[in-house]
């Protein structure tokens, strides 16, 4: 069993220092953040995952938390990086924390002169940055060679929040992008003792290639949400066309898949976002304009404005109405609020006047710290609807399948419905005014035909 540093204890470190302590390796995982170690070293979790505290709990006597990057290398053979990259506005990352751990990294490695260390890095970082800002922060920083004092590869993770420990444990594949062979040699070993007989496929490449092949996937399946809210927005202004059925036919052709057609307000997160606005930058950078990129983003920003039309078309009009909007997280079962649609759809809502009204399962304390008092928050889905003039389903919370047609007229002031997820059936709710993403109504039309 390996000695392994984990440095940035992130989403992406404690998941990975909770499963590989849990399969036997002694891993010491370093943060700045002394809040953040201090919560870790009592056994919290500073964020949502289910499973997550169980496994840190059984893997305790296997884990050590710190605040000093040096001491962590010097006690390990093997450092994942997984520190924060966040986006600016203009979508370029801000890759400080990257050149800091690098730096500190080669430091210790000066004095540290047993094994050849293996750096290995899991931070999303754009094409290139592995090789041109890690490799010589580590080099000029430690006075050791890539290749001959020490070993580095980037491997992207690909873990979507809460199912994190899933995606850790059973991948799909696993990407190493080496800048030297020894490198790949021992990180393939390292996960085939890992995973043993389920070891999923291994794709060995340049580390520049491997940072490519994140934005790439996470690009793809933005682009995928944008194209089937795109296609919802031809059903409805089609009579009788609902978008649901056409993602499920067009899903069931393998060449196109059934994942990630679901047609709603868009799509939110840390990642998404973030990543297809980061290569969209990186791609000017090199010199090439990319139209589907940016496309992918314009679209996700209308369908945000578009969920707030539907709510405008069907009461008229907005000002001084009351909206009850169900779903603050940018998905269900997790509390991140980070560029979730919700944020955003409040804008258009307080702009065209309405007063809103919220309700999360678990996202209110972190929606309220963004929010503060532009929205009263409800403590339920039915206090939420009470008295509204006009609900609008934001996040398809599972408990939010529950509201019944019934409870809508005894609840609100007028049985307004939007659904911005497609979580009821158009059927059932024929007997209130209801709306949905991607439904062609009656009031649609044959326009342009003659
Ligand atoms: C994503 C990637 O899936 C993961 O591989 C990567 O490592 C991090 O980014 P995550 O941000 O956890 O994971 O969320 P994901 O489940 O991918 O959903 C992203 C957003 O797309 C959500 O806002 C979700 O509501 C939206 N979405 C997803 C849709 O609107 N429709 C879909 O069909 C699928």
């Amino acid at each position: 069993m390996s000695e392994v540093s984990i440095v940035g204890a992130g989403y992406v470190g404690v998941v990975s220092a909770a499963c590989l302590a849990e399969r036997g390796h002694n891993v010491t995982v370093a943060d700045k953040s002394r809040e953040r170690i201090s919560l870790l070293i009592e056994g919290k979790v500073p964020f949502h995952e289910s499973g997550l505290d169980d496994i840190l709990k059984r893997s305790s006597s296997r884990i050590s938390f710190t605040t000093n990057t040096g001491t962590a290398i010097e006690k390990s053979d093997l450092t994942f990086v997984s520190v924060g990259t966040p986006g600016r506005k203009d979508g370029v990352i801000d890759l400080s924390q990257v050149r800091s751990t690098a730096h500190e990294i080669g430091r210790a490695l000066r004095s540290k002169r047993k094994m050849r260390h293996l750096v290995v890095v899991r931070s999303t970082v754009v094409p290139g940055t592995t090789w041109y800002v890690l490799r010589p922060a580590i080099e000029s920083a430690s006075g050791l060679k890539v290749g001959e004092g020490f070993s580095l590869a980037m491997q992207p993770e690909f873990l979507r929040e809460g199912n994190a420990i899933n995606d850790m444990l059973h991948p799909d594949r696993i990407v190493i992008g080496e800048c030297d062979k020894q490198a790949g040699d021992r990180l393939q070993v390292f996960y085939e003792g890992f995973y043993g007989d389920h070891t999923p496929p291994i794709l060995r490449m340049s580390s520049t290639s491997a940072e490519l092949v994140k934005y790439a996937c996470n690009a793809f399946l933005a682009m995928k949400v944008s194209f089937i809210n795109e296609i919802a927005s031809i059903c409805e202004r089609l009579e009788g066309v609902d978008v649901v059925r056409v993602a499920e036919a067009i899903g069931l052709d393998p060449r196109i898949g059934a994942k990630f057609l679901d047609a709603g307000v868009g799509f939110g997160g840390s990642c998404l976002p973030k990543d297809v606005r980061a290569i969209h930058a990186r791609a000017k950078e090199l010199g090439f304009k990319s139209l589907l990129l940016p496309a992918t983003l314009h679209v996700n920003d209308r369908q945000k404005r578009r969920v707030v039309e539907i709510a405008r078309h069907l009461s008229r009009n907005l000002r001084g109405k009351r909206v009850a909007l169900l779903g603050l997280s940018f998905k269900p079962g997790t509390d991140d609020v980070r560029e979730a649609p919700s944020l955003e759809i409040i804008d258009h809502l307080k702009r065209a006047g309405a007063n809103v009204v919220a309700y999360d399962p678990a996202a209110i304390p972190n929606a309220r710290k963004l929010l503060g008092r532009r929205v009263r928050f409800a403590s339920s889905a039915r206090e939420c609807l009470h008295g509204a003039d006009v609900c609008i389903v934001v996040t398809e919370w599972e408990e939010f399948k529950a509201l019944t047609p019934e409870m809508l007229k005894s609840e609100m002031k007028r049985p307004v419905l939007v659904d911005g997820r497609r979580m009821y059936d158009p059927e059932r709710f024929a007997g209130v005014a209801y709306a949905a993403i991607g439904l062609g109504t009656e009031q649609a039309s044959s326009h342009g035909l003659h």
